[in-house]
């Protein structure tokens, strides 16, 4: 796996209306990468090293959408699945494109095994990828998420968290506790600890407004998490305290806060959120 560690290896790339800055190497054939521009085309992501060839595809494809089935669409977003043995290059292809995000060893040969959930935006002009991650198809370790990456053009926008809110609610359809592949890069621990955070908080206020007690295994129950990311995320936010051998969950002041600050914005400017009545999926058997 040397070559993954290898550094950054293509400059710039031109990518529907955006130009894409890589952070990381992704293994491109090398004749891809000499010049200081490559194209990849938005929609089936094959990849052109020149202009010439790149404006040749473009006349022919026909693709507007990624390859599998709409299971959910909003006003905002679509989700696709996409299996990645039915659609080996177009997934390879989208493993070498979030390469170039991802630092950590990734698989780009061997899709067959995993599931793409597909996030995208629409205009008149098709269905835009803004992020996905991916699934393995049985996962030994409980996990349902293998790999999570929004474009860089929209990240900090909010699509990671619809991202990670759409992966649990896979898990509550098939009756499943989930937890994302590790380990789980800065950015992704990141994301993850503010999701579970809000979630855990939201339901602890609500519990504790109904004056209603409620224990780890419960929580996790609710949010399809796992009860090691629950502990985790209570001990990561000192909302755990021993009491001799008894054990309370606490919320800490500074969490009410930004609880409240999240109620208050969401008055004027409501957060997107996964409405689980829109996606449309039966766990594949
Ligand atoms: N700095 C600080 N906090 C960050 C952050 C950053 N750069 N990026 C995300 N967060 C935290 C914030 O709390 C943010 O909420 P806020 O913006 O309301 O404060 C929360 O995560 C969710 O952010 P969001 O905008 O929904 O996420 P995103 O669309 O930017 O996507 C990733 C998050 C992880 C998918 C994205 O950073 C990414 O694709 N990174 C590269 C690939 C990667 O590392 N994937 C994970 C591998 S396991
Ligand atoms: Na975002």
């Amino acid at each position: 796996q040397a070559e993954i560690s290898r550094i950054r290896n293509i400059s710039k790339v031109q990518f529907g209306k955006y130009d894409l800055f890589p952070w990381y190497f992704s293994p491109y054939p090398e004749d891809f990468t000499q010049e200081d521009l490559m194209y990849i085309c938005e929609f089936c992501l094959s990849y052109y090293g020149d202009l010439k060839s790149f404006t040749r595809h473009r006349q022919k494809c026909t693709l507007q959408h990624p390859p599998g089935n709409e299971i959910y669409r909003d006003d905002y977003v679509s989700f696709f699945e996409i299996d990645g043995r039915r659609q080996r290059t177009w997934c390879r292809n989208l493993c070498l494109l979030s390469k170039m995000f991802l630092d950590h060893k990734t698989l780009y040969y061997d899709v067959d095994p995993f599931l793409f959930y597909v996030m995208t935006s629409q205009d008149e002009k098709g269905y835009h990828l803004v992020g996905y991650f991916s699934k393995e198809k049985e996962s030994i370790d409980g996990y349902n998420v293998a790999c999570i990456l929004t474009l860089p053009q929209f990240q900090r926008r909010g699509y990671g968290r619809l991202l990670i809110q759409f992966s649990y609610e896979l898990s509550k359809i098939e009756n499943k506790l989930g937890s994302p592949e590790k380990p789980l890069s800065d950015l992704g621990l990141l994301s993850y600890r503010q999701y579970w955070t809000e979630q855990l908080v939201e339901i602890l206020v609500e519990c504790n407004e109904r004056e209603e007690k409620v224990s780890i295994e419960q929580l996790a129950q609710r949010l399809a998490m796992t009860t090691a990311d629950v502990e985790g995320t209570l001990h990561a936010k000192h909302m755990q305290v021993w009491h001799k051998t008894d054990h309370k969950i606490v919320i800490p002041m500074k969490l009410i806060k930004e609880h409240e600050a999240r109620v208050e914005k969401a008055k004027t400017k409501p957060k997107r959120s996964i409405d689980p009545d829109l996606i449309q999926w039966k766990p594949p058997v």
